[in-house]
């Protein structure tokens, strides 16, 4: 399937989905994008809304290690630590990018 530009993808959850698979997928299972993906050690998304603060964590994913130092969100978050380990790309969010994945991420079901 063509991949949906971001800009042109129209809802919230269309918007999300796509950050998500950009951004997400190197790390992370994603049921309906990348189901044998991702990297052992690191939780899937739909297992993660086995949590009853799942939508929280989502929030504030990018607090949240190991995020700081691989997302930034404009405006929001601190330039990167030169502290911290520096990875070949450095995702970059606006603030309602993090919505756009909480509404995809709601669309997710947990597992049976
Ligand atoms: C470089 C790998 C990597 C990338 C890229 C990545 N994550 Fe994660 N993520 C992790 C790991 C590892 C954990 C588990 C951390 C732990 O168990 O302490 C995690 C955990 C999470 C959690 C749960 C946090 C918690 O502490 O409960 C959320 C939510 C999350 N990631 C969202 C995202 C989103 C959204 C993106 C894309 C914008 C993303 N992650 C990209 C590696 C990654």
């Amino acid at each position: 399937m063509a991949p949906i530009p971001v800009a042109e993808a129209s809802t919230s959850v269309e918007r999300g989905r796509e950050i998500v698979r950009q951004h997400c997928t190197r790390c992370h299972v994603i049921p309906g994008i990348n189901p044998y993906g991702g990297i052992g050690s690191t939780p899937s998304f739909s297992a993660m809304k086995w949590l009853d603060d799942w939508a929280r964590r989502f929030e504030i994913f990018y607090l949240l290690p190991p995020h700081p130092s691989l997302v930034r969100i404009e405006g929001v978050s601190e330039e990167r630590s030169q502290s911290l380990p520096a990875f070949s790309k450095e995702i970059i969010l606006k603030l309602e990018d993090v919505d756009d994945i909480l509404e995809f991420v709601k669309t997710l079901k947990t597992p049976e």
